[in-house]
């Protein structure tokens, strides 16, 4: 399965629930690839801690790679390389993460030739014949990362093999109308999509939204006083209903995430380790692991 992890905006938490979501994955027993094809902040090291490689790799990563200028990627076993001892220590009935990173000093593409879309289909089908999930953090907005990919998974050697793609917005005014227009909007994935010989239905029904940071209304936590606790929850009301009228309603959701503490100071991987010792809250780990089941689970996929 290929999974392309996206967002209209930066700073959305899509690497942060994309690198959570295959750590959580690789938990369960899936052997899980992590390609790093957000050209321009290749970061995904960082995130899993590997500090030789916090910007991305200097032995050749995925933009070089697709500019031809070496025929492989750089591939890093997570469990391995990373500085985080608990993150070594995965069980014996867990799969293999390893990273695919970007290049350090890689900037984003300014354009995309049928070279670079035939290297990712080739990237892309060689991952999936040794990892069931390989999931792909593409830079965000309507990057060439998105048209190489859309365009990619459009040839027929991508075609049959399923494909997933996960748009990340926060739980905002700006950050839903943005990931509406990302999807629904002028040279958006659906219409660049069809463009490139996708069928329409087929994507919008391969295509789910993910809701990061999102405050709990209902939590004391979160106001400080009666009228804002009211407030609140009548702007909750009011994003909700946002949502639905620009078609990210509950049906199109695949899950949510609420407001962690450690990653707002901190981007990283949340451990079981982290929870145990109180300083995560189980209640975004479960989160991860609910995203990681229904990302996995056919009944998420069917019509809707
Ligand atoms: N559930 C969350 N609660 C609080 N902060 C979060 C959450 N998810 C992500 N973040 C933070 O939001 C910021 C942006 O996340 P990142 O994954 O880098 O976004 P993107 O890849 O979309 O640019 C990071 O500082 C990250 O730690
Ligand atoms: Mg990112």
């Amino acid at each position: 399965m290929l999974v392309f992890s996206t967002s209209d905006k930066g700073g959305t938490g899509r690497s942060v629930t994309s690198c959570n979501i295959a750590y959580r994955l690789c938990l369960s027993g899936h052997n899980v690839a992590y390609v790093d094809f957000d050209f321009g902040s290749p970061t995904a090291g960082a995130l899993f801690e590997i500090s030789a490689m916090e910007r991305g790799t200097s032995l050749g990563g995925t933009h070089s790679y697709l500019l031809g200028e070496q025929g492989t990627v750089d591939r890093v076993d997570i469990g391995t390389a990373t500085d985080r001892t608990e993150l070594k220590r995965v069980g014996p009935r867990s799969g293999r993460l390893v990273l695919f990173p970007g290049d350090e000093g890689g900037a984003e593409f300014l354009t995309c030739d049928d070279e670079m879309v035939q290297r990712c289909v080739e990237l892309l089908a060689t991952l999936e014949q040794e990892f069931p999930v390989v999931v792909v953090d593409l830079s965000a907005g309507r990057s060439i990362a998105l048209e190489i990919t859309l365009k990619a998974t459009a040839l027929p050697q991508l075609r049959r093999h399923t494909a997933r793609w996960l748009i990340f917005h926060r739980w905002t005014r700006q950050h839903i109308l943005a990931a509406s227009g990302l999807v629904y909007g002028q040279n958006g994935l659906l219409q660049s999509g069809t463009l490139y010989g996708h069928d329409q239905d087929e994507l919008l029904g391969s295509l789910r939204y993910v809701r990061t940071a999102v405050p709990d209304t209902n939590s004391h936590l979160s106001a400080q006083r009666a009228a804002q606790a009211a407030w609140l929850q009548e702007q909750d009301a009011a994003l909700r209903r946002l949502a639905t009228a620009n078609r990210l309603g509950t049906t199109a959701v695949l899950g949510a995430t609420p407001i962690e503490p450690v990653l707002q100071c901190r981007e990283q991987l949340i451990l079981d380790s982290d929870v145990n010792a109180h300083i995560a809250n189980n209640e975004t780990a479960q989160a991860y692991i609910e995203l990681a089941r229904s990302l996995v689970d056919n009944a998420t996929w069917e019509r809707l």
